[in-house]
């Protein structure tokens, strides 16, 4: 009895479970990166789309000291990514590897721990938020995700793989939808741009931060 009490005390007798989710398939927000081996920080714009796996990427970043703009649409469908340069129109367009994987949380991560992100005294000062570990598809490494309680909203993320480390992902300002849709299309001045495969390798979505600048 002592300890049904005590652990109703530590868990809220009322609460629910939180389970695994899967966010909403139409997103635009913004999101900070930063990762461990390099010293790179980044600040992106991004839309996506789950339905159509299709996600675009527009990216101020820092790496040692020196500034970059970076614009990647990452089409999973077709194995295809273009780096779209929008200051003299033209793209790049190379092979992209890897399955898409949707936001949110798979169904066989374990539960960290359920938490306010701010303060639960008054109302709109805090965050009800769910935290999950698991590991990456094919073993790649692990990660920690920090989800919204209601809408299962990517609040963030922390990739960690052998070959880059600790990344760290943070979202905010995030809308359900898309608001500009063609963002998620190749542009006009893309439609002719030919595949780079030459010596480079496929990219994959954690080499697309890490390799690049
Ligand atoms: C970046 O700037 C800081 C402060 O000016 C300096 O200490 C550091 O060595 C610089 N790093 C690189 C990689 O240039
Ligand atoms: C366009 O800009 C990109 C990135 O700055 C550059 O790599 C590329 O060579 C430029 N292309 C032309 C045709 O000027």
């Amino acid at each position: 009895m002592k300890l049904l009490i005590l652990s109703c005390l530590l868990a809220g007798c009322l609460a629910q479970e939180p389970r695994p989710c899967s966010s909403p398939p139409l997103l635009t927000g913004a999101l900070t990166m930063s990762t461990q081996k390099e010293s790179l920080w980044v600040y992106a714009k991004y839309l996506y789309d789950a339905m159509g796996q299709r996600i675009r990427l527009m990216e101020l970043g820092t790496y040692e000291n020196k500034t970059f703009s970076y614009d990647v649409l990452l089409l999973y469908r077709e194995a295809t990514m273009y780096e779209i340069h929008r200051h003299n129109r033209t793209c790049n367009k190379m092979p992209l590897k890897g399955d898409f994987q949707p936001m949110g949380i798979p169904k066989d991560a374990s539960l960290l721990g359920q938490v306010v992100l701010g303060s639960s005294s008054e109302p709109g000062e805090g965050l009800l938020v769910n935290t999950w570990t698991g590991d990456l598809p094919e073993k790649a490494g692990k990660f920690m995700s920090t989800v919204t309680e209601f809408g299962c909203i990517p609040v963030s993320t922390l990739f960690h793989t052998d070959r880059f480390g600790w990344m760290v992902f943070s979202y905010f300002d995030n809308v359900i939808g898309i608001l500009d849709p063609q963002d998620l299309n190749p542009p006009p001045y893309c439609q002719h741009a030919e595949m780079k495969a030459g010596d480079k390798e496929p990219v994959d979505f954690f080499s697309l931060f890490n390799n690049k600048h």
